[in-house]
């Protein structure tokens, strides 16, 4: 098992932060990973598992080990009259697995199309777009134990499967590392269609499918989104805070054009995009650190933007909307 020293992390992070590992690990197997979690010159150091990297800060040199889970296969493992159970391993890329879902008629993910990274991230911050989650599609998580190397699984229900959360951003934080995901997906798909403009976007296509959704959604993404090959960014920045009933009603009574999306239990909950928009963020650039103009809940680096110059931006942000509306706004990124 090769380890590579000092290399720059710039092109395995989306945001393109030209960050330095002291050493990383392309693991192509179980047995690689195993290997490295054991070497003991490693064992005292910093660890950080890697997938695309599209959901990282760093905010300076990586003074430990970067392991990357390169595993690959996708493979179906059960069937019965209404599901096929379909285990992808972790290194897999996300939308390849969606186009392959979406290829074999199978629905569940579709609406997840374009979301960059690996499928061994889905479950840790429990992806979402469009209407669905991926929790609402994975049937068990297999996981390896970095303590004893041991292997265990965790049903869907067992992940504690929240908006962007889950057991393994909790609980399991660097104690586990994701090698595989089953998938339950449908024989017959149930379309979600009603969320935002996706139904206005299908009115350009001859019907309505896995397919045409599949394409309208990436459709609407590419128009919305900045694509991390043009403009560094790690999509959303900040995740959209979610309040309880009492909490809405007094911002209301200051604010009553502020938009909400109620959630179960009277909580509501609110695009931080607007809060950031409103405190006068958008489009917003410190040198090489920005604010998208699109979208200002996503922060971009121009070129040479250190994490640092990221973060603080950040801090800036979140200031202004706790000032003006007395909302916290959490990162969804995870700054390393
Ligand atoms: P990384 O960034 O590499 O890692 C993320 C975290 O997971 C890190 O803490 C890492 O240590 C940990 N991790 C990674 N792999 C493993 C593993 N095998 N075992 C244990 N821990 C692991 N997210 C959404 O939810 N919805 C969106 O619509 C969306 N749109 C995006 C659009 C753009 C343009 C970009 C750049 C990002 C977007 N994201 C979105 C965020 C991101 O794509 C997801 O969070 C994705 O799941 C991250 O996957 P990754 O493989 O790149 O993870
Ligand atoms: N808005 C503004 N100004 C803008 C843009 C948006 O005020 O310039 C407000 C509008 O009120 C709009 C609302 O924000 O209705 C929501 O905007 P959008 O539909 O673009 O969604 P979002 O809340 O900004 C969330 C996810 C995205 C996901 C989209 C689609 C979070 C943190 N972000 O964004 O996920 O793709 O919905 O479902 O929940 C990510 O997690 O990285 C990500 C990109």
């Amino acid at each position: 098992m090769e380890i590579t020293e000092n290399i720059s992390l710039k092109a395995l992070n989306t945001f393109g932060i030209d960050a330095k590992a002291r050493y990383f690990a392309n693991c192509k197997t179980v047995k690689d990973i195993e290997e490295i979690l054991a070497r003991k010159e490693l064992y005292e150091l910093p660890r950080l598992v890697l997938g695309g990297g599209s959901n990282i800060l760093f905010t300076g040199d990586f003074g430990g080990t970067v392991l990357k889970p390169d595993l690959k296969g996708i493979e179906v493992t059960g069937e019965d009259e209404n599901f096929v159970r379909i285990r992808a391993m972790a290194g897999e890329n996300w939308d390849g697995f969606v186009q392959f879902a979406v290829d074999h008629g199978l629905g569940g993910v579709e609406n997840l199309s374009g979301i960059p990274g690996n499928v061994g991230s889905c479950p840790i911050q429990n992806i979402g777009a469009y209407g669905a989650e991926a929790r609402d599609t994975i049937e068990r998580v297999e996981m390896l134990n970095v303590k004893d190397l041991s292997r265990s699984e965790l049903h869907g229900h067992q992940c504690a499967f929240g908006y962007r959360d889950s057991i393994f951003k909790r609980e399991l934080k660097s104690k586990a590392i994701i090698l595989s995901v089953t998938f339950q997906l449908r024989k017959k798909p149930v379309f979600v269609t009603s969320y935002g403009n996706i139904s206005e976007e299908l009115n350009h296509y001859p019907d309505i499918s896995l397919r045409t959704i599949r394409e309208a959604i990436l459709a609407i993404r590419k128009r919305k989104l900045p694509d991390p090959a043009e403009i560094g960014n790690a999509g959303s920045f900040f995740k959209n805070p979610v309040i309880g009933a009492s909490r809405l009603s007094a911002l209301l009574n200051d604010h009553p054009q502020i938009p909400h999306f109620l959630q179960k239990h009277g909580e509501a909950k609110i695009p931080a995009a607007w809060l950031i928009e409103q405190c006068g963020w958008k489009a917003v650039r410190r040198g090489d650190a920005g604010v998208h103009k699109n979208q200002p809940l996503v922060l971009v680096n121009y070129g040479n933007a250190t994490g640092n110059e990221i973060i603080a931006l950040a801090r800036d942000i979140q200031k202004s909307v706790k000032e003006k509306f007395g909302v916290d706004i959490e990162p969804e990124v995870n700054l390393v």
